[in-house]
């Protein structure tokens, strides 16, 4: 049981008992200083008496509070003065208003004036030691805060549920130098000039120059401290405090790798998979930060069973995983003489759904009728149709596909009424209608539609005029 610490406790309960009553003593006493010596209530020489006493068991317990540590020393120094001087003037009121009855109006507006001084340094520096300097402040509004020497406000992280969409600064490098670099680098204790408390102030460097240097981590000095053998003199955090762990001191240099970026995603940096893993390890995270989508944009799936790519393949599609990791497919239509493709062709391919990135349906024969079905696939990126008997009612059909970014159409029937319903794809980069009934006018208001191949124009019968 540790009874110093649980006396030392009753300090912040003790202590408004001395700041009742030594103000109520010190403002009755202003208020007498000009009325006549019968006026002056007799009781007010126990009231300071008893002001004093309890500012006394106050300072007693307080430093037995200070005993069990944690505190900011220069702090607490000054509030030890501060408060062992607020019980001395108010003894010092007892004797000279009490015993020898000074009643001469300075003398007590200067006494009282400095016990309530005194009492109002000693309450303020005490709420800073308890709730830190900025406590007061946390939430004024900004003006405010600058008044007082604060940052603006910062509003409160939600915690982190998902790695992927936490942010690179605020969740992941603020938060691990607030654990283990603040209490050293904040406005309060500016240890090597060097403010670790804001992005401005970290950007800002110390005392012997930048402490990061966006993407160099040899220059970054916070980098090279925290890398240090940690019996090295210059180890960051110095006094033998609690240093990052491997883990976080990777994080850390990644995110001065990236380029110390003020904010954004950890998705959006595409950690890899090892960065992943430490800054799951780092931030104390259940899963690594693993990206749900693919080098393509596209949400990762399991490979497509081995059945449906056998029967893809013997209806005579080429039906090949676009790499190593994208499970996307890449599918091919090969037609055997003048053989077209047949619907049930193509309703084969919804078997395969969601894995379709790249279709090739080049000279396959498809008729605006088995469109329809390709309007049905959500991860399609890449689609040919070109060189089939295609018109503008079939290509209305394709307006649902939402990820769909380039789309042949040369050598089809479709005209310059297939642009407005292209225009409905908002994906679309890129579509090439040359060898259409397109005109180069209407092609040329559209960003995505190509109307030269870049190497032939086909010439259509003067319809390009
Ligand atoms: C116990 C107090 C303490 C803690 C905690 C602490 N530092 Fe320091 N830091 C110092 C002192 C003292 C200096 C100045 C002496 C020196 O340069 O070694 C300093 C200096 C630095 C400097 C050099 C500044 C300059 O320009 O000279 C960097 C960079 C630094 N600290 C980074 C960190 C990082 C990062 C952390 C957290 C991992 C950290 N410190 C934690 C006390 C601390």
């Amino acid at each position: 049981m540790d009874w110093l610490t649980f006396f030392g406790r009753f300090h912040v309960l003790a202590l408004h008992l001395p700041i009742g009553i030594l103000s109520l003593a010190a403002i009755a006493e202003i208020y007498y200083a000009r009325k006549s010596e019968k006026e002056r209530p007799d009781f007010l020489r126990a009231v300071w008496l008893w002001g004093t006493l309890s500012a006394a068991i106050a300072a007693g317990l307080g430093y037995l509070l200070s005993l069990s540590g944690g505190y900011d020393e220069t702090t607490l120094e000054r509030h030890l003065i501060t408060g062992i001087a607020t019980g001395v003037v108010g003894f010092l009121c007892w004797l000279v208003f009490g015993l020898i009855k000074v009643r001469r109006a300075g003398a007590v507006y200067t006494l009282a004036g400095l016990q309530l001084l005194l009492m109002g340094i000693t309450g303020h520096l005490g709420g800073n030691l308890t709730h830190g300097p900025e406590y007061l402040f946390e939430h004024a509004p900004n003006p405010v805060r600058k008044l007082a020497g604060f940052g603006p406000r910062r509003i409160a992280r939600p915690a982190v549920t998902d790695l992927n969409q936490a942010d690179v600064f605020l969740d992941v490098a603020q938060p691990l130098l607030e654990l283990r670099c603040t209490s050293c680098h904040n406005p309060s204790k500016t240890k090597g000039g060097l403010l670790l408390d804001s992005y401005e102030n970290i950007m800002l460097g110390g005392d012997t120059g930048a402490a990061v240097v966006p993407g160099d981590l040899i220059a970054s000095e916070l980098s090279i401290r925290i890398n240090l053998d940690p019996e090295h003199d210059d180890f960051m955090p110095s006094g033998g405090k609690i240093p990052f762990t491997e883990a976080q001191t990777r994080v850390m240099d990644w995110w001065i790798e990236i380029g110390a970026p003020a904010g954004g995603t950890i998705a959006s940096f595409a950690p890899s998979p090892e960065v992943s893993a430490w800054i799951a390890a780092a931030l104390d995270q259940p899963t690594p930060a693993v990206s749900l989508t693919n080098e393509l944009g596209l949400p990762k799936l399991p490979a497509l069973s081995r059945d449906v790519l056998m029967e893809l393949e013997s209806l005579g599609f080429d039906a090949t995983p676009i790499s190593e990791t994208v499970t996307h497919l890449d599918i091919d239509f090969y037609r055997i003489g003048s053989e077209t493709i047949t619907d049930e062709h193509v309703q084969a391919l919804l078997k395969a759904r969601d894995h379709i990135a790249w279709l090739n349906l080049g000279n396959s024969g498809l008729t605006d009728a088995q469109l329809e079905t390709i309007g049905q696939l959500p991860n399609l990126l890449k689609l040919d149709v070109s060189n089939n008997p295609v018109t503008d009612t079939g290509i209305s059909a394709l307006t649902p596909l939402p990820r769909l970014q380039t789309l042949n159409l040369h050598h089809t029937k479709i005209t310059d009424n297939a642009l407005p319903v292209l225009d409905q794809l908002i994906t679309l980069e890129q579509a090439n209608v040359w060898a259409t009934s397109v005109t180069p006018g209407s092609a040329a208001t559209r960003p995505y539609a190509e109307i030269a191949t870049g190497f032939s124009v086909p010439e259509r019968d003067g319809s390009s005029k």
